[in-house]
């Protein structure tokens, strides 16, 4: 009966498991801060796939880890690039799946920063409109290597619309964005940056990432970026801004989703490790939560737990 009438309800078809790759072969590196999540070469990445198609789950969201990083992203935007060959590479063998394809620089570049730094001895800014065209010419090189979907997380203003624009000028005018479109500058994204090696080597993100006191703001950023041309949103991180997301939902009638984060993974499974917190139910709980608080689909570390779970 209480199924029967309960409200809300996670399948697996709504979960989205992100993926870490980098270059080699056999490579299976886990991260340290992140029990079970690991970086993939390509060959172990399809693994991954076929078990997570299997599963039911809903699409994989791509990131990269560049063989080398310089001050223009080059490994963002290469048609070799590690997340392009892993999309050809997943695309023939794991075509069941939703690809959506991160697209940021901080990966990519030496200083770690989402955007092109122009430095001047300890000053430095983020030069947002010298970045757009590296965050357009990625995505583009990225739906040319089979992303169904791009998800722009860099935060600079105005790529959304230069994005849509060049996509549509490289004739990809039927591949959808997803931008991360409420993207507060948060300590959760620590283990992250560990994963994708993309701390920033100076500063912080303050400058382009939302602060966490701002809920108005927040929906004036997905304003900005529907305007612009998005067709569906992502927010994050989740758990701590479930308010937002709230927000997002009852303001905006797009298709809405939710990052669950590598802090909020971490501080869990750290707990779970401990003993502390029942597994199986305090993951679901947060799930369902998020849902609850009106997310359409989640991107979380622990989709396939989870999937194995409700199946
Ligand atoms: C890239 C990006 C980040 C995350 C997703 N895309 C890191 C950051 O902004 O520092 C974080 C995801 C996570 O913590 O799981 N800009």
């Amino acid at each position: 009966m209480r199924s029967l009438v309960r409200e809300v309800h996670l399948h697996p078809g709504a979960l989205i498991l992100p993926l870490f790759l980098c270059p080699g072969e056999g490579v299976r590196r886990e991260i340290s801060s992140m029990p079970g999540v690991f970086n993939l070469s390509i060959d172990e990445a399809v693994k991954e796939a076929a078990e997570a198609a299997a599963l039911g789950l809903g699409g994989l969201l791509l990131f990269g880890l560049p063989a080398s990083k310089d001050d223009q992203a080059s490994g963002a935007w290469a048609d070799d690039g590690i997340v392009q060959q892993g999309l050809r590479a997943l695309k023939s063998q794991a075509s069941k799946l939703l690809l959506i394809a991160d697209v940021c620089l901080c990966e990519y570049t030496a200083h770690g920063h989402c955007g092109v730094v122009r430095r001047d001895g300890e000053h430095y800014e983020i030069e947002n409109d010298a970045s757009l065209e590296l965050l357009a010419k990625t995505a583009v090189s990225l739906a040319r290597a089979g992303a169904d979907i791009v998800a722009p997380s860099d935060m600079m203003d105005g790529r959304v619309g230069v994005i849509r624009g060049e996509l549509d000028e490289a004739g990809f005018d039927q591949t959808p964005i997803l931008s991360y479109a409420a993207k507060f500058a948060s300590s959760f994204y620590g283990p992250f940056r560990e994963a994708a090696g993309s701390a920033p080597q100076f500063g912080d993100r303050h400058t382009y990432q939302m602060d966490g006191a701002n809920l108005r703001e927040a929906m004036r950023e997905i304003d900005q970026d529907l305007a612009e041309g998005a067709d569906m949103i992502l927010m994050k991180p989740a758990l701590p801004y479930l308010d937002v997301i709230h927000a997002a939902r009852e303001q905006f009638d797009v298709p809405l989703g939710a990052y669950q984060v590598s802090g909020e993974y971490a501080m869990l499974e750290a707990a779970f490790a401990r003993g502390w917190l029942d597994r199986e139910r305090a993951m679901m709980e947060t799930l369902i939560s998020i849902r609850r608080a009106g997310a359409d689909f989640i991107v979380t570390y622990f989709a396939q737990q989870a999937a194995r779970r409700l199946s």
